[in-house]
């Protein structure tokens, strides 16, 4: 049968039938909302390059929780930026740095929130890599120890899970075996196993209070040509024990979504990255596209591509109309 039997139209004809045979939808669930932290902080303080985003202060932390707690968001990622770095990301795994005082302070007051930690030296380091570095080039397996030590402390600290970022060849089996060497069997690991070296992460530079770098991640994080390569980073995140997958950036990626999805049966994640975030924000207030609806629409092509989860800087006002 073809037209006029068949008319589409009829499955758009209104609101209640678009609703009604959506197959993609999002819900407050699917999010997890990124949290930044600066030690240095006593009031929060506004991202230039990410408008509506804060670094939150450790006193105003709690409060910024509860806010979105309230929205009905329950999973966050923490972010942290310490008053001392160094060579060698000293402050990165003190039992009280930043992210360490944040998890226990957040999980005393708000038991029931899920707790990612983002685990990276990168906000550490004095020169913003995400790992020691000399003579230009990044030092994989010195980099490993210093990680160890660092997702040893967020375990102690009460974290649920540890999302190590910064592209470090066998991270994933190094921080399985020393959590379970120490009793943290029950943490687990979200794997940023494809990440790519993307220029939409530069207003994170700025969020993070890493933007001293000098160079680029390209000798360590992947180069957007590739797919095969991506893909088989990722099953080697499986074989190391990764609990979950992200794949990052989020839009320019769906593909990489799509096939991961039919090669794991892992959780995976997208992120939605700052660029992403601020690329909306800036067109939308220049009046060129409708912020809302714009969010909406690339946040459920990362659901249909087919991520579990999403992390997205716009969680909270996704939140506030679902
Ligand atoms: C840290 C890290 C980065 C992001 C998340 N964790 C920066 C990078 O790898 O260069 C980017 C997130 C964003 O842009 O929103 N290693």
């Amino acid at each position: 049968m073809t037209y006029p039997a068949i008319r589409m139209h009829r499955a758009r004809k209104s609101p209640q039938i678009r609703t009604f045979l959506a197959e993609t939808s999002l819900q407050k669930n699917d999010f997890i909302s990124p949290i930044f932290v600066n030690e240095k902080l006593e009031m929060r303080a506004p991202v230039q390059s990410m408008p509506g985003i804060f670094q939150e202060s450790p006193l105003h932390l709690l409060n910024e929780v509860e806010r979105r707690v309230k929205l009905g968001l329950n999973s966050f990622i923490l972010f942290g930026i310490p008053k001392e770095k160094d060579e060698i990301a000293s402050s990165a795994h003190q039992e009280n740095g930043v992210i360490q005082t944040a998890i226990r302070s957040i999980k005393k007051y708000f038991p029931h929130t899920l707790l990612i930690a983002d685990c990276c030296l990168c906000e550490y380091t004095s020169h913003a890599h995400c790992g020691v570095h000399k003579g230009g080039h990044l030092q994989n397996d010195e980099t490993l120890e210093i990680l160890k030590k660092t997702a040893l402390s967020y375990a102690d600290a009460g974290i649920d899970i540890i999302a190590p970022s910064g592209s470090m060849d066998g991270v994933i089996g190094a921080l399985r075996e020393v959590l379970d060497a120490n009793g943290h069997e029950m943490v687990s690991l979200m794997s940023y196993a494809i990440k790519y070296a993307s220029s939409f992460y530069g207003p994170f530079r700025e969020a993070a209070g890493s933007s001293g770098l000098k160079g680029d991640r390209k000798h360590y994080q992947l180069q957007p040509a590739q797919k095969r390569e991506a893909l088989r980073d990722a099953l080697l995140d499986v074989n190391e024990g990764a609990d979950y997958l992200i794949v990052k950036p989020g839009l320019p990626y769906l593909d990489i979504i799509h096939s991961l999805k039919e090669k794991t049966l892992l959780p995976i994640v997208s992120y939605q990255v700052s660029g992403e975030y601020s690329m909306i924000k800036a067109a939308a207030e220049k009046g060129y596209l409708n912020e809302v609806d714009a969010f909406y629409e690339t946040l459920i092509s990362l659901k249909r591509a087919g991520s579990d989860f999403i992390i997205s800087y716009y969680a909270d006002e996704i939140a506030k109309r679902l």
